[in-house]
Order: C-alpha cells, then structure tokens, then sequence
C-alpha cells in the first residue's frame, strides 16, 4: 500500500495533456462531433467564436489559455463517461487559477465543469455539498444567509476544485487546517466512467485525492465541514518603501509570537516603479479583534489602513485577483517561521528580480510569504500534500508576471523563479531553519521541478519506500 501511495505521489506530476503527433487537429475535431452526439441534453460542446467557448478556455493567467479545439460543458457525472472513451488529450479546467500551462488547460478537449454549481447545506449533518465547477465567491455567499462557512480560497475568483485538490489555505486554516483536512466526501468519475463516492474508508484513493488534482479521475462534488461563521474583523494595510522595515518587524512579531488561530495575516510584496511596496492582508474571525493584537502593524508609519467589521464574503473581494500581466507563473519554496532575515531577503529578492526583468516586460512581481501557525498540520492526517505532518510549514508563493509572450521571455521567468527560491531557502537556512527539505505545495509549485520536490520530507515511510522502489 505505501508503495501505491507513492506512485500516486509521483502521479500527479504528469498532469500534463500536451497533445501527441497521434492527435491532430482533425481527429480530435472528430472527437469532439462524437462526444456531441453521445452526450444528454444537459450537456454542450462548444466551439471557437462561441462565448462559451471562450469563457471554457480562458484562464486567470493567459500562459494557461490554450486554443483547444472544442470545449465540452458536461452537465451530469453519466455524460463525464462519454469522454473517456477516447483516447484524445484533454484537461479539466475549474476555475483556471493555475498558472502552469497544460494542468487545466489543453490543445486537444477542454473540459469546463461551470455546470456543476450548486452548493447544498445540510444542517443535520453539517455539511455541505459543493459542486466543482464553482467559485469560492459564489459557495460563501451561498453559506451567508445560514451562518456557516467551509474552509476555502481567500480570493473570491479562485475555482474551488483545483485549491481543494491541491491542499487549500484559507484565512480559517490555523483553526482548521488545511481545505482537504474538511472534505468528508468526493464524488468522483473513475478514469473507467464509473461514478463513485470517495470517503475515509476508500483508504488509498481519499489519500491521493488530497494534494492529486487530476490523476484520480474528474471530482464533480465535494462534500465539506461547515462551522458557524460570524461577521469578521479585518482588511489591507498599504506601506510604502520607507515603512518597510517597520511594517517587517510586525510581521516577524506575529510569526514569531501571535499563536491565536482566529488571528491570520497575509504579506504581498510588490515591484513598483523600481521600489519596493507592501499590502498586508489583517484578518481576524471575529466582528472585533482581542485588543492589541495587531498594534505591531496598526502602529506602521505613514500606512494607509482600510479595515473593518465585515462579512467573510467582503475579505474575499477584498483583495484584487487581477493578474497585473497577461502571463503571471508561481513558485512556492517552504518555511517554518517568517523572520526578519527572510523578510529583508524577500524585500532583496523583489527589488533584485524587478529590476533585472524590468527590461523584458516585468509586470506585477509579487513575493507572498504566508505565516501560518507550526500547527498547520496538526488538523488532519495521511495526504498527498503534505507527505508528511511532522514540521508546519508555510509556503512563500511566489508570483512573476509579464507581458511579451515569446517563449525565451517565458523561460527567463521560469529560471528567475527558481533561482530566487533557491536563494529564499538558502536564507532561511542560513537563518536556522532547514527549508530545503521540504515537500513545496502544490498550489503554488511550478512547472518543471524536480519530482523528489513533491515527495521530499522527513517521513520514514515515504524514505524506505523510495529505497526499495
Ligand atoms: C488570485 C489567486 C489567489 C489564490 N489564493 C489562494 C488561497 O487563498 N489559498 C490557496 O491555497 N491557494 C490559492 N491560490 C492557488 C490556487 O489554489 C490554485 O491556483 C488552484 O489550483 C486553483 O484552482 P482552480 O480550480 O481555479 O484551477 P484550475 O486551473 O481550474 O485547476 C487546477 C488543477 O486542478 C485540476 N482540476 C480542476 N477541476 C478538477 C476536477 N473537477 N476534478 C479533478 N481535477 C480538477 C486541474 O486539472 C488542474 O490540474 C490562489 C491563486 C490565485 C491565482
Ligand atoms: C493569450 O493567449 C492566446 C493563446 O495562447 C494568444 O493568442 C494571445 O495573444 C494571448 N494574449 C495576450 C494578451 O498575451
Ligand atoms: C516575541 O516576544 C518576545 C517577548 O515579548 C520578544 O522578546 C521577541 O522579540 C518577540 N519576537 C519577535 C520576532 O518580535
Ligand atoms: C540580493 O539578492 C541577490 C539575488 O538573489 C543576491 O545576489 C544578493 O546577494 C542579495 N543582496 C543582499 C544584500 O542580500
Ligand atoms: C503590461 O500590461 C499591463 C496590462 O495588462 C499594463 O498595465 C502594463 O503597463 C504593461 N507593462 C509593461 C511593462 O509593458
């Protein structure tokens, strides 16, 4: 059993669907006409100039929209079937954050699971059944008027079923855990068409589906935990570059020292006109913060404070999901604390790399470093990410965006975001802490690292069979 579990770990890095000489364009066209006549009524192929076409394909980062040659909109889990009896290349976009190309996006049958929308409460049990074509705006808004929430994505734009599949951090996890930590049931269609429900006992496939995204087979439903949701307290704080190592030692301080779960911050350090600025993401889950709590960053001089009691719906349209550039790739190195070392090597490395990719069309350089508590992990157990839960880690997503879309440029900002989180990590050991070890999150990963990123730890059980594989 460990040594499937492994396999599936390495699994999922193939989620690639380039399409192979084998399928041209003219047979997946053929394809497409099939799956057309198969399918039922509440199910829909589309095709280039059509708007659902276009809405199906398109992705938050464009590196991500490829011209597939139709998109099917199933409407059931029985139509799901009907794809898989061809062999053409195809991938399952849901909200299409990814940035990687080729994950959810595709030149052969875009898949679009829009259809599958409806977010069900269910009080007895307290749980709730989300569809996987939703984004987290529309399941928070849907859970406001029962005064519940789940643990999701902190930006309302964000797809469900990909933040799901590949761990989920919500402004909730340091009471909760991680998204997957809260998913009670999957319902997922079997590479082999069959439609089946995934739950604890489905001991293998339940591992593989927390961290997998797609290698399991297509997810239409999620069934989650729902806890009681009041208003919260929270907001941006905007300093400028003078402020930066004011609003630095308030971070380390609440890295190092805040242990209330309710309590959660999110630090974006951004590129700008050759400077370096900050937005600091405040929340607090509940109408008002313990008093003193956030002092170290209300205190920041010169800062432009925006914060209030508001509903959890509101932070997710609190902070901004635009891009910043056409072509945007993440990278997500892992630490344990944020210390003030690291943060003055993360202001270091966003001027550094703004500048030096000023010159090829830089645009919306971001280094987020999350600052969850050692206790991340501590809230559910056996999954593909992380491999192991012994250290809590907080990964550092890292985000290059530009605008000229010629293939050397995107190479350039591949290598920069490997570069500089080789030099994040190298920091953060200088610091004390042994970050290089560590499994990076999937969610922000990028394209192209080695496989051993994905399985790496300290887990002896992942170490012998990796031994005797
Ligand atoms: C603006 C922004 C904010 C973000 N905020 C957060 C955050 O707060 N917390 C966090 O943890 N992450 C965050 N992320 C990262 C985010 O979790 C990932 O980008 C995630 O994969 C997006 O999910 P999606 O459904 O939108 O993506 P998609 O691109 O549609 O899918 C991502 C992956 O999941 C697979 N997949 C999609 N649907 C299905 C399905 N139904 N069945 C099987 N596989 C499927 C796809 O094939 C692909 O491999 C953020 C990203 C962005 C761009
Ligand atoms: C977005 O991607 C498409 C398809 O790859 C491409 O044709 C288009 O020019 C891109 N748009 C921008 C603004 O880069
Ligand atoms: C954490 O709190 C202790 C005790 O108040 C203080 O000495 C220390 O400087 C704080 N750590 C940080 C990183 O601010
Ligand atoms: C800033 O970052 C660059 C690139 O990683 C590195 O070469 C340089 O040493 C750093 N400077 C400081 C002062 O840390
Ligand atoms: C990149 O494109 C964005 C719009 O998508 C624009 O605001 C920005 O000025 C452009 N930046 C560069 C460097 O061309």
């Amino acid at each position: 059993m460990v040594a499937q579990k492994l396999t599936a770990a390495l699994l999922f890095l193939a989620a690639s669907f380039a399409p192979s000489p084998a399928h041209g364009a003219s047979s997946i066209l053929t394809v497409c006409h099939s799956i057309a006549k198969e399918i039922s009524s509440s199910s829909s192929v589309y095709y280039p100039g059509s708007s659902n076409y276009g809405f199906d394909v398109s992705h938050w980062s464009n590196l991500s929209s490829h011209s597939a040659v139709c998109s099917v909109e199933p409407g059931s889990a029985a139509d799901l079937r009907v794809l898989g009896k061809s062999r053409a290349p195809f991938a399952i976009k849901g909200g299409g954050h990814t940035t990687n190309p080729g994950f959810s996006s595709t030149n052969g049958v875009q898949i679009s699971m829009t259809r599958f929308s409806n977010v069900v409460y269910d009080a007895s049990s307290q749980t709730v059944e989300i569809g996987s074509g939703l984004v987290w705006g529309d399941v928070y808004a849907a859970l406001e008027p029962h005064s519940v929430n789940v643990v999701g994505g902190r930006v309302a734009t964000v797809g469900v079923a990909g933040l799901i599949l590949g761990g989920g951090m919500s402004y909730n996890t340091n009471q909760y855990g991680l998204s997957i930590d809260n998913v009670v049931a999957y319902e997922l269609v079997l590479p082999n068409g069959k439609v089946t429900t995934v739950t604890s006992k489905d001991e293998d496939l339940f591992w593989g589906l927390k961290g997998g995204f797609d290698n399991f087979g297509v997810v239409t439903k999620f069934t989650m935990k729902a806890y009681p949701q009041t208003e919260v307290w929270g907001g941006t704080i905007f300093v400028l570059p003078d402020s930066l190592d004011a609003a630095n030692d308030g971070i380390a301080q609440f890295s190092a020292n805040v242990t209330d779960p309710k309590a959660a911050i999110e630090s974006a350090f951004t590129y700008y006109a050759g400077q370096v600025v900050l937005t600091i993401i405040i929340f607090y889950d509940a109408p008002m913060p313990p008093p003193g709590l956030f002092d170290g960053f209300l205190s920041i001089p010169g800062a432009t404070q925006s914060l209030s009691t508001r509903s959890f719906l509101s932070m997710a349209h609190a902070t901004s999901s635009d891009p910043g550039a056409p072509n945007v790739l993440f990278n997500g190195p892992q630490v344990k604390r944020v210390t003030k070392p690291l943060l003055q090597a993360i202001v270091n490395e966003t001027k550094f790399w703004g500048d030096a990719l000023t010159p090829y069309s830089a645009s919306g350089l971001n280094i987020v470093p999350e600052t969850f508590l050692p206790s991340i992990f501590s809230h559910g157990q056996h999954s593909a990410y992380p491999p192991e839960r012994l250290a809590g880690l907080s990964p550092i997503n890292m985000m290059f965006g530009w605008n000229d879309s010629s293939p050397a440029v995107q190479e350039r900002f591949h290598d920069a975001l490997v570069q500089s989180a080789a030099q994040l990590a190298s920091v953060a050991a200088q610091d004390g802490q042994d970050s290089t070890d560590a499994a990076v999150y999937t969610n922000y990963a990028l394209y192209g690292a080695p496989v051993g990123n994905y399985v790496r730890g300290k887990c002896k059980e992942v170490e012998e069979d990796q031994a005797s594989v």
